[in-house]
This record gives C-alpha cells, structure tokens and sequence, in this order.
C-alpha cells in the first residue's frame, strides 16, 4: 500500500476513535479496567481496520503514565512515544522483513531484561503470520513463559498461518471490515475538517473501492485530492480510479435499449482513454442492471431517465440484460482484452432484447387470448391502468400449490412421502393424492400437516382452503398385478399345494 499522509495523520489516538471494532474495543477496555491484562495478543483482520493503531492504544493504556488506564493522557513521554513509534520499551517488529527475523530470533534474550522506563515491555509484531518455522519456535518458547512485564501483540491478515500452538496460547481478537456506512461518515469528517468539498457520489465510489479497508479507502482519498486539488466530483475518482461513473451506465443503458452499436462504441472508447478497469467495469454494470431491476419491480419510475420512461422494454428484458451479465462476466475476467469481451458482451445485451424464447412466447400468446385480444405482445416494465387478469388468476394458483409443496417440507418425517403425491386445486379445496398409507399416517397428515398449511395459507393469501387426503387405489392395476403373479407356474403349484389365494404383493 503506498505511502498516505491522511491514514498517518488520521489514526486513531484512543480507543473510542476507532471505527468499526466495537467488541473487540469493549473486550480491551474491559481487561484492563479489571486489571486483567493479556500478556498474548492475536489481532486479526484485513489490512487496514485498525490492527496497528489498536496495538499502539494498547500499549499507550498500559504504560500512560497515568495507567494502565482506559484512557491514556497522550501527553506524557510514553503516550508521545509510542503514538510515533520511537518508544524504547514498545518494540515494533515486522515479521516480514529480515530485521524482524533477527529480532526475534533473538527474543528470548530481548526479554529477560525488564523495561527501561514503561510499566511494560509490549512487542507488536506485524505479520506474524510470515515466520519461518524456526523464527516460530524461537517465539513460543518466549510465549509460554514470559515474564510478567512482557505483552505480544501479534497482528496478522492471515491467522489460520500461525502455528495452533501459538495461537492456543494467546487471546484472539477479530477485527472486521468496517461497514460502508460508517467509512462514508469517516472520510466526510476528514474531507469537511481538510476543508476539501467532496461529491456524495465521489465518496461511495471511493467506499466501493476500499473493500472495507479504513487505511484503502484514506490512501485513495489522498491520491484523488493530489489529482484534482480539494474540489472532488464523481467523475474525478472515476478518472483516477478507472472506474466509471453512473451516468456511463445509463448512457450504456440508452444505447442498448435504442439499439444504438454506435454509441456503445463510442462509450467503450472513452472508457478506455480513461483506462477504465473492464473488469470491475462489468461488475458495477450488474448491480446497475440489478438496482434497475429493483426499481422496475417496485415501479420507482424516478430511477429510470426520463427519455426511458416510455420506452417499452419489460422485467423480462432487464432480467434477460442481467442473464448475459452473469454468463459472460467471466469471460471479461480471463479475456486478452478486456475491452472487447465487454464490446461483446453489450453487443449480446441488445440482442437479447430481441429474442424471445419460443416457450416464453407461446405463453404469452395464450395470456393474451386469455385477456385482451388487443394487448401487444411486450408489455412494459411498467404497465398502466389493470394486469392481466389471466396472468394473476394463473400466478394465485400455483401461489397456492407451490405454497402448500413448500409447506409439506417443514415436515421431515412426511416430507418424502407428500413430496410424490398429486395435488389439485378444485375451488376451495385443495386434493392431496397420495398411495395408500398406514392410518396412522394418515392421521398425522390431516390432523398436523394439513391443519398448520391450511392456517398458513388463511394468513398468506388471505383464504380459507381445505386440504383434502385422496387415497389412490389404481383397482385395475392392482387386480391384474395379483392376477399376473397368480398365474405364474411356481406361484400356481403353491397355491394349489396350499389352497391359497394371492392376498398382498409386497414390493
Ligand atoms: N478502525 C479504524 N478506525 C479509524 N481509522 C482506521 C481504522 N482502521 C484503520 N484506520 C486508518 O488506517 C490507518 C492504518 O490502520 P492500521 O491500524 O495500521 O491498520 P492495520 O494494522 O489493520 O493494517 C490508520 O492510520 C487509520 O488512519
Ligand atoms: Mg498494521
Ligand atoms: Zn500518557
């Protein structure tokens, strides 16, 4: 990650500044308010949540000279200190590098001796996960029996590296990806307090791109506001991060639905003197097409651009433009060139609006019959005035059947045996067929299973529906089965042997 003079500037100093680590925060303060210090500390988590900074805090609270304390002053030498990294007594070893090796090679002699001026000796050692396995010995002898003026913090993204019989020594803690929401409220702090004036919009894309990293999304703050000073529109982060903005994706849109290939070419250029990544490119284009989808299933008209409107493209067309989206995302992923797959890929979303698979189309026709001649085969996303009639009638009943099929599985035992029987709708009641069953099973079945469906379709649908339990006797078949077997020369003998008759064929 490079260099960010924001992250540097914004860490946090005390434990109630850190974002996004409530549990893990209440744990430490708690320990130490109990004077229950950890003396072996694992903290996990992606880069940039707070793993550093925390360790720090940790320290600070239990050499301030006030401490140890839940509130260290940040005034005196060892406050001052460890905020900049250059306390004698707070060692920061980085396990990836040569030194940090060396260091704790030499750890076991490092901590015989007491600190210098702090209450304690604290080693925070950063990705720890890349020791060898020698450098890991040397550590464990240090662990399993350090002296009580020695705390370990061992930070690291990748916890499941580190030996269990480390790990089972120490006190894990879980930093979690900060939520979007609270990394937005985060920067817009830091933007109004640097006197930069910063896009909505500009934010959320940075957000997007920081993956829940507080330390990702500051580093590209930073690099944005070296790019456009400390005025920052959307279409300045989309620049500097080749991501573009979403007025891209509803010209893309436009040109799809208007069958307009020039534009989408055209659009495809820019994007790529803008050195768009087409990777990620494809990814916003789904959850564009995804939150269209949403506003088209909620009617939310404002979402689509005025021009679109009118335009008679359906749920089906958007469901259809996504489909293609997740088919050949991966495409894009793997492709030579990333631009192309995409040109491709646009160039399959328009003519996706125009096939209509042949069963799709048969349906319709007969819904169409069914309630208004007149109606045109498309209907729009959003339609005015009534449904189709036909359509809702059609949907409420297998509503109902799929809603009772659904219902049969809450059963375990007599899941398997319903899940083969026939059902049909006739008015109010609903025929449940089944074999032939035990009357103990039968009884359970309408007594438990039928009672609680029917209960749930009243508060569902709004209707009072019996379930009704048929047994099938197929007599026909069944007679000459009996018959067959009968007849069968050895069956034959026996039965006259015995004067029998077939009762019962057992399968
Ligand atoms: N939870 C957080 N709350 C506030 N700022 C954070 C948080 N996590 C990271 N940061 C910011 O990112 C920078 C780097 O964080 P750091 O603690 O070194 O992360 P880690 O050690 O987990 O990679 C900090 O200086 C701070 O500006
Ligand atoms: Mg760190
Ligand atoms: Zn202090």
């Amino acid at each position: 990650m490079t260099y960010s003079a924001l992250a540097r500037k914004w860490r946090p100093a005390t434990f109630d500044r850190v974002i996004g680590q409530e549990a893990v925060i209440q744990t430490l303060k708690n320990s130490i308010s109990e004077g229950r210090i950890h003396h072996s500390l694992i903290f996990s988590g992606l880069r940039g949540t707070g793993k550093t900074s925390t360790a720090r805090i940790y320290a600070k609270a239990l050499n301030c000279k006030n401490g140890p304390t839940v509130e260290p002053c940040l005034e005196c030498d060892a406050c001052k200190e460890i905020a900049e990294g250059r306390d004698i007594d707070v060692m920061e070893i980085d396990a990836a590098s040569n030194k940090g090796v060396d260091d704790i090679r030499n750890l076991k002699e490092i901590v015989q001796y007491p600190p210098i001026r702090d209450r304690f000796r604290v080693f925070i050692i950063d990705e720890v996960h890349m020791l060898s396995t020698h450098a890991f010995n040397a550590l464990l002898k240090t662990i399993e029996e350090p002296p009580s003026y020695v705390v370990f913090i061992l930070a690291t993204t990748e916890p499941h590296k580190i030996p269990a019989t480390i790990r089972s020594r120490c006190q894990i803690f879980e930093f979690k990806k900060i939520p979007q929401i609270k990394i937005v409220r985060h920067l817009k702090d830091i933007c109004e307090k640097e006197g930069i004036n910063i896009d909505e919009s500009a934010l959320k894309l940075i957000v997007d791109a920081s993956e829940g990293s507080m330390r990702d999304a500051q580093s590209l703050l930073d690099q944005i506001i070296s790019f456009s000073g400390d005025k920052i529109t959307e279409e300045d982060v989309s620049v500097v991060l080749g991501i573009p903005d979403s007025t891209v994706f509803f010209k893309i849109f436009k040109a799809i639905v208007n069958d307009n290939r020039k534009d989408i070419v055209d659009i495809l250029d820019k994007l790529e003197e803008r050195n768009t990544d087409f990777v990620k490119f494809v990814l916003r284009l789904g959850e564009f097409f995804n939150n269209l989808l949403h506003a088209a299933i909620k009617g939310e008209k404002e979402f689509f651009p005025e021009d679109l409107r009118d335009k008679k493209f359906s749920i089906e067309d958007i469901l259809r433009y996504l489909n293609v989206i997740l088919q050949n995302e991966r495409f894009v992923r793997d492709a030579f060139s990333p631009r192309i797959a995409v040109e491709l890929l646009l160039f399959k979303m328009v003519f996706a609006s125009k096939v209509m698979p042949i069963a799709e189309l048969i349906s319709k026709k007969k819904l169409i019959i069914e309630s208004n001649p007149s109606q045109s085969g498309r209907e729009s996303a959003f339609p005015e005035g009534k449904s189709v009639k036909g359509e809702i009638r059609e949907k409420k009943e297998s509503d109902v059947l799929n809603f009772v099929k659904k219902g049969f599985e809450d059963f375990q035992e007599i899941a398997p045996i319903l899940r083969k029987a026939g059902l049909k709708e006739e008015d109010d009641n609903i025929v449940v067929t089944v074999h032939v069953l035990p009357d103990s099973v039968k009884e359970i079945i309408e007594n438990k299973v039928f009672k609680t469906i029917e209960g749930n379709i009243h508060i569902r649908f709004k209707r009072k529906v019996n379930l009704k339990l048929e047994t099938e006797v197929d007599v026909k078949q069944s007679v000459s089965e009996t018959e067959t077997i009968a007849n069968h020369p050895l069956v034959k003998k026996i039965l006259t042997e015995f004067d029998g008759r077939v009762e019962r064929i057992i399968k």
